[in-house]
């Protein structure tokens, strides 16, 4: 068989899959947890797609054991979870919870015990309700909480933890959360969200000095990024108007929870009100990073808006011409070596070590009267990325690993049980876990640590 290098991926490429405390963990009264916001967003009628609300989800929180050995079969180097804030502080602040800490110790230990890397995230959209109740991240006071609780929890698994997470993608928390009011806490602000962006950047780099005070695992934050094409109106090439809006767009999406970090000041190109940035913030912010979380889904059409006195600078275009997921998403895997290798331009020796901390698409899977469930599409998927990862490490950018979203189908925020992203089929009545066909194909992958 002709095993040329051509699709190997680097010794050492970190192959791992992800998931998030809310989407997979239920239990949400065990054992001292408080109420987050998204227990209270998912119990108002109409804001979830099904009705659903994370209080049983997978279930996970009293099936880990069985989830790890899921993992251990897949083979992965490492899995990338996140921390539930309300299990350690119930009401975000104040000592922690000693059984909140114990859950994450337990599945700390059982990761290691087969070998493989926790990779922890701190905060994946669940902030405890009673900080909402004071501001959310729209008060100042959030960032410190939020580096308080980094400091219990590397106190408790800063000996263990391999690589650790801030933030899973402020943009969309903002965004979603805060300016269109989609996701929890469901507030619709616009460009008014705008501290939220600073308050969760401030809180990432005193979190960053938290953990640096008592571990010395590498750190980094996670965003989601988005290569922006520009459009013109009704098909007509893009004027210099369509291009200004994609610019905007790439401001928002891309360049403002990512140019601070690299000692850069926030974008110009869009109307926010800075005022909530002190002396020093942007100082904090800019702490030197280990490594900078990538997740990428697809890329984004944008022209200008109809309206140019209109709320938002730009209109969202949706992308025709290519396979689309469950959730219509276009599968552009070029979108994720133009993705890396742009960072990689823009930033320059700034730019940290890569880690693909998400990449994954949905479909309605099914398990057939075999037993199996067959999801060719995930594989075309999983397989057409990669591949844009390998071009782009041998392109010279510094992508170190690659983590699927996700393990387990599970609660898909807004969308509820309608959005399947899992390598492993989850039965949400019986709980059953079936390893989907890209299980295999994956466990393969890293077997062979090349593509077939
Ligand atoms: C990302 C989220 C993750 C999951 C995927 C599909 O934006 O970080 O929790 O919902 O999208």
């Amino acid at each position: 068989m002709n095993r040329g290098p051509s699709l190997d991926f680097p010794a050492g490429f970190t192959w791992g899959a992800a998931t998030s405390a809310y989407q997979i963990e239920g239990a949400v009264d065990a054992d001292g947890r408080g109420p987050s916001i998204w227990d209270t967003f998912t119990h108002a009628p109409g804001a979830v797609a099904d009705g659903s609300t994370g209080d049983v989800a997978c279930d996970h929180y009293h099936r880990y054991a069985e989830d790890v050995d899921l993992l251990a079969g897949l083979g992965v180097t490492a899995y990338r979870f996140s921390i539930s804030w309300p299990r350690i502080q119930p009401t975000g602040s104040g000592p922690a919870n000693p059984a909140g800490l114990a859950f994450y110790d337990r599945l700390v230990d059982a990761l290691l015990d087969r070998g493989i890397d926790p990779v922890a995230t701190l905060f994946h959209w669940d902030l405890p309700q009673p900080l909402e109740d004071t501001g959310g991240w729209l008060s100042r006071d959030t960032a410190t909480r939020f580096a308080d609780y980094a400091g219990l929890v590397a106190d408790r698994l800063g000996d263990r933890v391999k690589l650790w997470i801030t933030l899973n993608e402020p943009f969309v928390h903002m965004s979603f959360g805060y300016g269109v009011g989609s996701h929890a806490p469901g507030r619709a602000l616009l460009f008014d969200a705008f501290p939220v962006a600073h308050h969760q950047m401030l809180g990432h780099g005193l979190a960053v000095a938290a953990l640096r005070a008592r571990t010395g695992a590498p750190v980094a934050i996670t965003n989601n990024y988005s290569p922006v094409r520009a459009f013109g109106s009704a098909g007509a090439q893009p004027g210099d108007a369509d291009l200004a809006a994609a610019a905007a767009f790439h401001a928002l999406q891309n360049r403002l929870f990512t140019d601070p970090l690299f000692g850069r000041s926030y974008p110009a190109e869009l109307p926010f009100d800075l005022a909530v940035v002190r002396d020093g913030d942007l100082a904090t912010i800019a702490a030197p990073l280990d490594a900078l979380g990538v997740n990428y889904y697809n890329p984004t059409g944008v022209r200008a808006p109809d309206d140019p006195a209109g709320p938002l600078p730009f209109e969202l275009v949706p992308l025709t011409g290519h396979p689309t997921t469950s959730f219509d998403w276009p599968v552009v895997p070029d979108g994720l070596h133009e993705l890396l290798t742009g960072l990689h331009r823009e930033y320059g020796p700034a730019l940290p070590p890569i880690q693909i901390t998400e990449n994954g698409c949905s479909y309605d899977d099914t398990v057939g009267p075999d037993g199996r469930c067959h999801d060719p599409d995930r594989v075309a998927y999983l397989d057409g990325h990669l591949r844009a990862v390998h071009r782009a490490i041998a392109d010279g950018v510094d992508v170190r690993g690659y983590f699927v979203w996700s393990l387990l189908d599970n609660f898909e925020w807004a969308e509820g049980f309608t959005k399947r992203f899992g390598l492993v089929h989850v039965d949400f009545d019986t709980q059953r876990r079936t390893p989907k066909t890209s299980y295999a194909w994956y466990r393969d992958v890293i077997a062979a640590g090349r593509l077939p």
